[in-house]
């Protein structure tokens, strides 16, 4: 039995600040969590392309990167079960990127809300519609589409400020597969609602471009000091205060448990003094963030051992899309001159049982095709140095199914989409019929 392919998870995050509460609660924690679930199988990375878009500062996007690295390291992530890649490691994303972009409609990328939003903004201010807007906040749906549909992933997880560009890069996807076959999932975005936002130092929503933030491992004394800035009211100690409305409890709520919220709540009625109120804020989330601080401070000290990861990381990512890109590459076209032009399409037979057929050619070499149930060749391989590699491509083939195929696309003689289909559906067939 072929186990449940587990559902692909990518979410990347740009390397344009230092991670603060705000993004601890609405996304490194949670994310983190979800990543060990087995039927998950989890992509994350540091989009430092996006960065280029809004920071013209070097260092600050490589000190970014670094700590952006190293709080997802702290917090738990553990590199050998997820792909933790940088995304300017993947070459092969700008390609993809270009491919994406000539399937996108300029009338599509008008109406993304960031570069509209810029618009607009300068519409108001009588000036030139496009003036200060780089080509590269234009594209940046297009960049995004690409990390996504490099992995071919099912779901985004997304705020739902960014739940426009998923739809495009859905778009996107279903251009492209009906233009030259179905190379795509068709991803959907995933909208955690119950994940909260934090509100920063002034009340307003915790955000670098507020510039209201507390930074999540800042040293303890300083953590002391920024929750003591939280805003409050003018109410005395012993005057009862309101929870509603409070910067400082929601805070305190996002780390607490239910009983530590309601003991909170009770105290404010009582009419608790800030000062005091401020100290359990503090102590509370030290009490979380402490342990991961030393971690991460370990981490922040070592780049080397970050850079090793990440290079582990990106090797990990391009066993994927290395070959993918060279099958979206055929694809579109862009082929070794020799290669025979695609067979005329034609319908794929139904298979009733097909079979894989292991062989040594007189060059010495290994190979195998999976054959229909008629004899018809359904997937040629190209030479194995050993059969144990031919084998382990047929058991990969066997265990994944019709999912492996784009990972071993190098090890196969290309072919056309609708044989693809009919490989796809004979592996499929196989599983079904052999009875494990
Ligand atoms: N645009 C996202 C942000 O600003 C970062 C990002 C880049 C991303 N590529 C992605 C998120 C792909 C999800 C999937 O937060």
């Amino acid at each position: 039995m072929t186990p449940p392919s587990p559902t692909r998870f990518l979410t990347g995050i740009t390397t344009s600040g230092t991670p603060h509460l705000g993004n601890y609660v609405g996304s490194v924690r949670h994310s983190v969590r979800f990543s060990r679930r087995a039927d998950v199988q989890s992509f994350y990375f540091l989009a430092d392309y996006h960065a280029l878009i809004k920071v013209d500062d070097p260092l600050r996007i490589q000190r970014s990167t670094l700590e952006i690295a190293a709080t997802w390291l702290a917090c738990g992530l553990d590199p050998e079960r997820v792909t933790f890649y940088r995304q300017s490691d993947i070459p092969e994303i700008p390609e993809l990127t270009w491919f994406l972009t000539c399937v996108t409609g300029k009338g599509i990328l008008n109406r993304a809300h960031a570069y509209k939003a810029s618009v607009d903004k300068n519409v108001a201010k009588g000036e030139d519609p496009d003036a200060d807007v780089s080509a590269g906040l234009f594209m940046y749906p297009v960049l995004m589409g690409a990390d996504i549909l490099m992995f071919n992933a099912h779901k985004v997880p997304v705020g739902r400020d960014q739940v426009q560009h998923i739809e495009m890069a859905r778009d996107m996807a279903q251009r492209f597969n009906h233009l030259y076959g179905e190379h795509f999932t068709l991803p959907e975005a995933e909208i955690d609602d119950a994940v909260a936002t934090l509100p920063g130092l002034d009340g307003r929503k915790m955000s670098k471009s507020y510039d209201n933030t507390i930074p999540l491992f800042t040293p303890r004394a300083q953590l002391q000091k920024l929750i003591g800035a939280i805003v409050t009211d003018s109410r005395a100690p012993g005057e009862p205060k309101d929870t509603e409305g409070s910067a400082l409890f929601q805070i305190y709520q996002a780390f607490a448990d239910a009983d530590e919220t309601a003991a909170l709540r009770q105290a404010y009625a009582d009419g608790i003094a800030w000062a005091d109120a401020k100290q359990l804020v503090f102590e509370r989330i030290d009490r979380e963030v402490g342990p991961m601080r030393a971690h991460y401070d370990a981490l922040i000290n070592d780049p080397a051992q970050i850079e090793r990861i990440l290079l582990a990381g990106a090797e990990k990512a391009r066993a994927l899309s290395q070959p993918f890109i060279a099958r979206l590459r055929h694809a579109v076209g862009l082929r070794r001159l020799e290669a025979p032009a695609a067979a005329t399409q034609r319908k794929a037979a139904k298979v009733a049982r097909p079979s894989f057929k292991q062989y040594r050619e007189s060059d010495g070499q290994f190979y195998f095709k999976l054959l229909d149930a008629h004899g018809g060749l359904l997937l040629q391989s190209l030479a194995f140095a050993s059969p144990q590699d031919a084998g382990r491509a047929i058991g990969r083939l066997q265990q994944e199914g019709g999912a492996a195929l784009p990972a071993l696309a190098e090890q196969l003689e290309p072919a056309d989409n609708d044989k693809m289909r009919a490989a796809a559906e004979a592996l499929e067939a196989l599983a079904a019929t052999s009875g494990g």
